[in-house]
């Protein structure tokens, strides 16, 4: 078999957000019951999307809403049979770098599933307050700097 690369780029046209909106239901509708009114949130419009694509298939995704000056992280899911190949990580280090070079957002913050927390620990962000429960599962809160790259003039 020919050896494939996973790309990881915004979603631009209406095919790839579709495509995005697909993962998310497959992987917090039907794998985690999220009720379709809370992941169908309606915020999706004022959004950045990102996605893993591979062979032509949409593998996984994430979505950036940028408030002020805190990019919120949310809605990171990868297909279940794409799972522990370094996929959602992908996703997480093209977000990191593309904030990266705004210089208009000073950090990066998500929602973390509890289970999820030792995977954006490895990505370099910190939990900070309570646990809380969102669509019936166990979050914190996570935060990261953003580190700016530096420019000149
Ligand atoms: N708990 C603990 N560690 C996890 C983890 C989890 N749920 N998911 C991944 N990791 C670890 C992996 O073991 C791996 O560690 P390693 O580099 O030491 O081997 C590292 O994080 C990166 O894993 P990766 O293969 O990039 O993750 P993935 O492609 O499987 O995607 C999720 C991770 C969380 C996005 C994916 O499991 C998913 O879509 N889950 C369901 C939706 C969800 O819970 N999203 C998070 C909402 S906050």
């Amino acid at each position: 078999m020919t050896p494939t690369r996973v790309a990881y780029r915004y979603a631009e046209t209406d095919q790839e957000h579709k495509a995005c909106f697909f993962v998310r239901r497959r992987v917090f509708i039907d794998g985690q019951n999220v009720p379709e009114d809370l992941e169908i949130d309606g915020l999706d419009d004022a959004a950045l999307h990102v996605l893993a694509e591979e062979n032509g298939n949409i593998l996984g995704t994430a979505r950036i809403r940028i408030l002020e000056d805190i990019a919120k992280i949310e809605r990171v899911a990868v297909l279940e049979e794409a799972r522990g190949k370094g996929i959602g990580r992908g996703i997480m280090i093209f977000i990191i770098e593309k904030m990266a070079e705004r210089r208009d957002i000073a950090r990066l913050k998500l929602g973390s599933q509890c289970h999820a927390i030792p995977f954006y620990e490895s990505l370099g962000f910190a939990a900070v307050g309570e646990v809380y429960m969102d669509a019936g599962i166990a979050h914190r809160d996570m935060v990261r700097d953003n580190q700016q790259i530096k420019q000149t003039g």
